[in-house]
């Protein structure tokens, strides 16, 4: 039987950082993985080049069942931390929006980047390696594997989320937290599309495609999540930015409410166009603050409509053609006030119920995970099986979209890997 100081299960962003960082402090490490290449996910992600922080990480950005439990490891280890590493491996990289650090090149950039550092710390790294079953004795975790029992005085869990399957993501984490007697925070897919009743989004469908910036909110007290970013319509609901942002604070059942022209006061502005005297129509009139088609057919869809847009409106049948109605295809100066202001509050507060999400084939991360509470917000380690550590995704920490969920990857590895 091989042993080792520590075992790690997961060989991606977490997984591989915590084993160089461990490997380098002198500790005999292995990181074993059953997928056969390693960290799939940095290389799909930020569209191929990596978000790989986000200079502005701070608790704030993140969700949890016990929201301060990420402070410590993100103070500790910060973005800036690990753009001096990037920056060491002279890795090219590019501040995007909003304080989002990308790979000039590729992601391939930051996983060529991790094996360096694991190498340099003479990590083993075992591929296609499924772990059949855990035990715990008193001195080390025994693993059986594909590869033959090993022994690890300490164990690393860093499997990850449920999102994307398809390239090897498991409930591994989640099934040997409870073998030890850990809870997990009920799981759900989050920085993910919000969909609608097919036959109810079909007005909508046509505008698959257009995409605006709006704000948008949903929840309430602490569990309120608010976003000015861009929205996307697409065939089944809506996505962008804006969408994914929300949808880790979305529960089934709760309304999201949209500000589509998010940078006026529309019934002024209105108000001044028609006092102007402007012969422009109304749709004309408002394509010059929002795409023209969402314009057409938001007012073919009637803005007296009342309540909220359930899985959307107004029905089946056939298939939606946005035609104005002639009540308000005229010159603005014929349009009374009070249907203005009424248009405009609609424009504002535009309140929809999704049916569902996507779901985990196209979540990029997992809310919920293995509850914080029973974890040492230091080390990352299990107050109930010394020697049992939890870090990345499979945790109940879940970052907003940006570079946030790297930078806990990278935090969590850093706090565990430098207290074993
Ligand atoms: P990660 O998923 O990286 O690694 C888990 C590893 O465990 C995998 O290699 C898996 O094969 C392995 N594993 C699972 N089950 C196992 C088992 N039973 N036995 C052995 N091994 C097992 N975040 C961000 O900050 N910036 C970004 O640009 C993006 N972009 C992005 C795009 C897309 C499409 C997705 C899906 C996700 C992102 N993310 C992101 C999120 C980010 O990828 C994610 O939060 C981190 O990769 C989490 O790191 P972990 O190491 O915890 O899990």
């Amino acid at each position: 039987m091989q042993q080792f100081d520590v075992v790690i299960v997961g060989a991606g962003a977490a997984g591989l950082f915590c084993a160089g960082v461990a490997g380098q402090l002198g500790l005999k490490v292995l990181v074993l993985d059953h997928a056969k290449k390693v960290a799939e996910k940095i290389r799909i992600s930020g569209g191929g080049r990596c978000n790989f922080t986000n200079r502005d990480a701070t608790h704030e950005q993140f969700l949890s069942s016990n929201p301060h439990f990420c402070r410590s490891a993100l103070a500790r280890y910060t973005p800036r931390d690990f753009l001096a590493l990037v920056q060491r491996h002279r890795i090219a990289w590019h501040e995007k929006h909003k304080g989002q650090l990308f790979c000039d090149e590729s992601s391939e950039d930051i996983i060529r980047m991790l094996l360096r550092e694991c190498d340099a710390g003479g990590v083993q790294r075992w591929h296609s390696c499924t772990v059949h079953a855990v035990r715990h004795t008193a001195a080390r975790f025994e693993l059986d594997t594909r590869a033959g029992v090993v022994a690890g005085a300490r164990l690393v869990v860093a499997t990850g989320g449920l999102s994307i399957p398809q390239i090897g993501a498991s409930d591994f984490g989640y099934r040997l937290a409870r073998q030890f007697g850990h809870r997990v925070v009920p799981t759900r897919p989050a920085l993910v599309p919000l969909t609608f009743d097919a036959a109810a989004w079909a007005p909508f469908a046509a505008l698959a495609g257009v995409s605006l910036e709006v704000r948008i909110a949903t929840g309430e007290g602490k569990g309120r999540g608010e976003f000015l970013e861009d929205l996307l319509f697409t065939h089944r609901g809506l996505s962008g930015p804006a969408v994914l942002q929300v949808s880790s604070y979305w529960h089934p059942g709760q309304p999201i409410l949209v500000d589509l022209v998010p940078h006026l006061r529309l019934s002024e502005a209105l108000r001044e166009a028609k006092a102007a005297r402007t012969r422009k129509h109304l749709p004309n009139e408002l394509a010059a603050w929002m795409p023209a088609r969402l314009a057409d057919t938001w007012l073919a869809l009637g803005v007296e409509a009342e309540g909220a847009t359930r899985g959307a409106q107004p029905g089946s049948g056939p298939p939606y053609k946005a035609a104005v109605p002639p009540a308000l295809e005229r010159p603005l100066g014929e349009i009374r006030d009070r249907d203005l202001d009424h248009l405009a509050e609609r424009l504002h507060r535009w309140s929809l119920v999704p049916s569902g999400t996507e779901g985990y084939r196209k979540a990029e991360v997992t809310a919920g995970g293995v509850d914080t509470r029973e974890l040492s917000s230091q080390t990352m380690e299990s107050r109930l099986v010394p020697g049992l550590h939890f870090i990345g995704e499979v945790v109940d920490v879940t970052g907003w979209l940006g570079g946030y969920n790297f930078q806990w990857a990278w935090a969590s590895a850093a706090a565990c890997a430098r207290a074993m």
